[in-house]
């Protein structure tokens, strides 16, 4: 088993490429109504969560629903890529600036996996170039992420992925606990 403590209120970046089971790992271990994906986000629009040319309203609808959950000390899951600085960024800041944790949990399978499930998903596939592109930026993420202030770092690899057990804690009692 391996135990991710949560505290709850939080917010839970998932990170790693397309194709490391984010979204999976997100409906086996949190409620739909807590998980933001940006793909959902992208059909809400224009019903296709692959269309790219909506990222940017899509990416504007997420962080407002996280706001608003955020604002309201509800245990909010985004489930993105995150790969980019810039788009943990502003989620950082915002629960930051309304007193809440974040944790990150890194999804570190290796390519072979990335390529493997892509291949293998039924709902959308995503070019190879941009696993690429995704796999280089998830070095320079996994390099900087210990300093950008997480609560706490979780690494999932293909063993803890399917060992992994969410606990939540209340973040009241961590306060408590640590005063
Ligand atoms: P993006 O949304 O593109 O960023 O990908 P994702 O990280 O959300 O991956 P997703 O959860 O959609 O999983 C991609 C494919 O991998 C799916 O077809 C899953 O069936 C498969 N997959 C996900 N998790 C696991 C796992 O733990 N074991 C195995 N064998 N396959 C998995
Ligand atoms: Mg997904």
């Amino acid at each position: 088993m391996y135990r991710l403590s949560i505290p709850d209120p939080s917010l839970v970046l998932l990170i790693g490429p397309s194709g490391a089971g984010k979204s999976t790992f997100a409906s086996r271990h949190f409620r739909p109504t807590e998980i933001i994906s940006s793909d959902r986000c992208r059909a809400l629009i224009v019903d296709d969560e692959s269309d790219q040319s909506v990222s940017g309203e899509a990416f504007s609808i997420l962080r407002h629903i996280a706001r608003e959950r955020l604002r309201r000390s509800r245990l909010t899951v985004i489930d993105a890529t995150s790969l980019q600085y810039r788009s943990r960024r502003p989620l950082l800041r915002m629960a930051r600036s309304v007193r809440v944790p974040t944790v990150a949990i890194v999804f570190n399978l290796g390519r072979d996996t990335y390529f493997a499930n892509n291949l293998a998903r039924l709902d959308r596939q995503i070019p190879a170039a941009a696993i690429e592109k995704q796999l280089a930026e998830f070095e320079t993420a996994h390099a900087r992420l210990a300093r950008e202030g997480y609560a706490n770092i979780y690494e999932l690899d293909a063993t803890t992925l399917n060992e992994a057990v969410i606990e939540l804690t209340p973040h009241h009692d961590l306060l408590l606990s640590t005063a």
